[in-house]
């Protein structure tokens, strides 16, 4: 009796499992075109047929068929990565990996925990499928600035191995805390001596390279690049040398730029700018200074070339351009919980419009094709910043009156509940006009639920046969 209804269960199971992890192993092949770079060598362009006009079935048919072709393409006759000099950048907005404290309920620690491989997922699928060149993590790599050294570290081993699959060999990581731990061995940063070195030598904590394309190149064939979020170094109001001599001891340096084939006739560069500490009033207003000296920096540079700029925090727009509408927080007069926080920067949703005027002209002061990337609001956003005169005015389509124009792609973040996105950006140097384009599109997953499923009915199926072969 009982054996052939487990029996019916466990193939019912099984088809669920088979359905649902082929769906999370194939998802970019869903939206192909979203979720590839831009191809420049195709005559036919990857514009996509008009299809409103087509019965349901009609358009049924087109996606199955565009899905299958895709996952032909990925898997079947997957053809090896032409040499272009494309610039092929993945983009993750704001991952705000959570912690587990004694008091957690368990099963916000397995959320917690299963949260980790479903980012994990995300990034190895995209990473595998697109080969990139170069991956930026666009900050809030971590969702409080409120955590002490110890859970700084145990979230980077996670970020490190669980997420970003990468330095499986984390000797470093054990390295550092050996050297750097307080009396029950637990990771302690020394923020004095990061202290005293920033005093003596501020322009040591910004850094300028050329034609870095991995960190590592023996085991890494694309370049890791970390950016400060406001919960990684807080906001100006809040940074303390603790925060910012960890994020350096751990994740490099904030602030530095990158610039690529300067010799040749294609010269770009990227920029990483903390954007957290470029407005006041700071707790330690030396490192708003620091940052606006590496700005002045760049500009004298004079380079030549263009620019993509990684930053966490949007730059200014009215309000309606996106979700987030310009907004200040400031510490109370009185703020008895910290007094010396009185009146300083608590929070910001852009920069304000002087600052934004400021950080573009000293970066596109060349006038060359530039694109901006940033996270922070979650819900992402596209925006063009048209330059007339010393401003810059943001809106959703370019004013043909501009001097000059510029892209803004927040990304939509990495996050469950918000479809675990992946941003793409292709830069491709056009030889007929002799300048970069740069092309954005934003891949979606699904809600993690969907991750959950496939692997929770895995592990059903298996437990469902296990015991039909026990009864
Ligand atoms: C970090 O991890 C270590 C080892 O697992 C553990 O002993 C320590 O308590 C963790 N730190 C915090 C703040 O939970
Ligand atoms: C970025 O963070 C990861 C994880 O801590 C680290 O391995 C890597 O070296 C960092 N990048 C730089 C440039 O320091
Ligand atoms: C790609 O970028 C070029 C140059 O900026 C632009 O002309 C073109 O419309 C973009 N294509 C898409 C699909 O966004």
């Amino acid at each position: 009796m009982l054996k052939p209804l487990v029996k019916k269960f466990a193939i019912w199971a099984t088809i669920i499992t088979i359905i649902t992890n082929i769906y999370i192993f194939t998802y970019p092949s869903i939206h192909p075109t979203q979720c590839s770079w831009k191809c420049y060598d195709k005559t036919n362009e990857s514009s996509e047929p008009d299809i409103s006009s087509l019965s349901s079935l009609g358009k049924y048919t087109y996606y199955t068929k565009r899905y299958l072709n895709d996952i032909k393409n990925q898997y079947l006759t997957k053809t090896e990565q032409e040499n272009t000099n494309d610039i092929h950048l993945l983009a993750f907005g704001d991952p705000q990996i959570k912690g587990i404290w004694h008091n957690t309920p368990y099963i916000t620690r397995l959320d917690t925990f299963g949260n980790d491989y479903y980012l994990g997922h995300i990034y190895s699928m995209m990473q595998k499928r697109l080969s990139p060149t170069h991956v930026a993590i666009m900050g809030d790599l971590f969702s409080s600035q409120w955590i002490g050294d110890s859970e700084f570290f145990n979230r980077t081993k996670r970020y490190m191995n669980r997420i970003f699959k990468r330095n499986a060999d984390d000797t470093w990581l054990y390295d550092l805390k050996k050297n750097n731990h307080d009396e029950m061995g637990l990771y302690k940063v020394n923020w004095t001596k990061y202290a005293n070195e920033f005093k003596l030598n501020p322009n040591n904590s910004f850094a300028g390279y050329k034609d870095v394309y991995s960190w590592d190149p023996e085991n890494e064939n694309y370049l890791f690049i970390n950016i400060t979020g406001n919960h990684d170094v807080g906001y100006s109001g809040d940074a303390t040398y603790q925060h910012m001599s960890r994020y350096h001891e751990i994740f490099g340096k904030d602030n530095f730029f990158i610039e690529y084939d300067v010799e040749t006739d294609h010269p770009w560069r990227i920029v990483v700018l903390n954007t957290l500490t470029l407005e006041g009033p700071a707790l330690q207003p030396e490192f708003v200074d620091n940052t606006w000296e590496f700005l002045y920096q760049v500009f004298e540079r004079r380079f030549n070339g263009s620019t993509i700029l990684l930053t966490h925090v949007p730059f200014y727009k009215e309000e309606g351009l996106c979700v987030d509408g310009p907004e200040f927080r400031y510490y109370p007069e009185v703020y008895e919980k910290e007094p010396y926080k009185a009146n300083l920067l608590r929070s910001q949703n852009h920069m304000s419009e002087e600052a934004t005027n400021k950080v573009f002209n000293l970066i596109f002061d060349n006038k060359k094709p530039g694109i901006v990337l940033n996270g922070h609001d979650h819900e992402g956003c596209e925006t063009i910043y048209n330059k007339k005169g010393a401003s810059w005015i943001a809106t959703k389509d370019i004013d043909p009156s501009a001097d000059y124009y510029l892209q803004e792609i927040t990304v939509r973040a990495m996050m469950g509940e918000f479809n675990g996105n992946t941003g793409l950006v292709t830069g491709h140097f056009n030889e007929l006009t002799k300048l970069w384009d740069f092309n954005f599109t934003l891949c979606p997953f699904n809600i993690q639920h969907f991750w959950w499923a496939a692997k929770a009915s895995a592990i059903i199926t298996g437990f469902i046969w296990s015991f039909y072969v026990l009864l």
